[in-house]
């Protein structure tokens, strides 16, 4: 049962005299600037936080585009050295898409890693693992050597010396009617054992793995 001794309070603030009401109004001046200022912090905040979130958030769902690409014959590549070959890492954006791999015949002597019908040719990236830096062949060395911090990687690109966190990154290759083809890149620990494609700067060995997950990706890869 409603209380008889309880008054509803009017909705005009001129019946609730309040100091400067005006007739016919329903919400304070106080009130409606409190409301307007809220409103504009909270668009204002939007505009910066948005974009924010978006640029950060957007690489995780993008989508790696590749194909395989033909790079010579399978005469073209000794197991004794690297060749460089200019591959296509982001089609149709001209030659900031290009990117250099150094590729060779696998030599069962030296790679001792699972063998399978995408390493019969190894195919090694020449982005650093420590920054990003490009790193160069040098072949009285057989030393990949980068410029940027003094990284040093061997002949089969594990780190050798200096600040890298893992080998180099490597492609997929395959042979097709006598062609070698470089597919997609992918990331190796320090076993060469697989993983999708990682930044640099980020171990995968041990609980590396977990603290970098691998970029989300929803290309098919071999
Ligand atoms: S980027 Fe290669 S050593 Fe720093």
């Amino acid at each position: 049962m409603p209380d008889p001794h309880r008054q509803t309070k009017s909705k005009y603030t001129a019946d609730r005299n309040i100091p400067g009401a005006f007739e016919g109004e329903t919400i304070t001046r106080r009130r409606l600037m409190n409301l307007w200022a809220n409103g504009v912090g909270g668009v204002a905040a939007a505009a910066f936080t948005l974009p924010a979130l978006g640029f950060a958030l957007a690489p995780i769902f993008k989508r790696q585009a590749w194909t395989w690409q033909p790079i010579g014959t399978t005469a073209d590549f000794p197991a004794s050295t690297y060749m460089t070959k200019v591959i296509t890492l982001i089609p149709g954006i001209g030659e900031a898409g290009n990117s250099i791999a150094y590729v060779r015949k696998r030599d069962p002597a030296i790679d001792k890693e699972h063998e399978d019908q995408y390493n019969q040719f190894i195919a090694l990236s020449s982005r650093c693992m420590h920054l990003g830096c490009p790193v160069r062949y040098v072949s009285a060395a057989e030393r990949f050597i980068c410029p940027c911090h003094g990284g040093v990687y061997d002949f089969r690109g594990m780190v050798a010396g200096g600040p890298p966190v893992r080998p180099l990154d490597r492609f997929y290759t395959r042979v097709n009617n006598g062609l070698v083809e470089i597919g997609p890149r992918y990331s190796v620990n320090n076993e060469l054992q697989r993983f999708s494609p990682r930044f640099p700067g980020e171990p995968i060995d041990g609980v590396g793995q977990f603290l970098y997950p691998a970029q989300f990706d929803t290309a098919q890869k071999p």
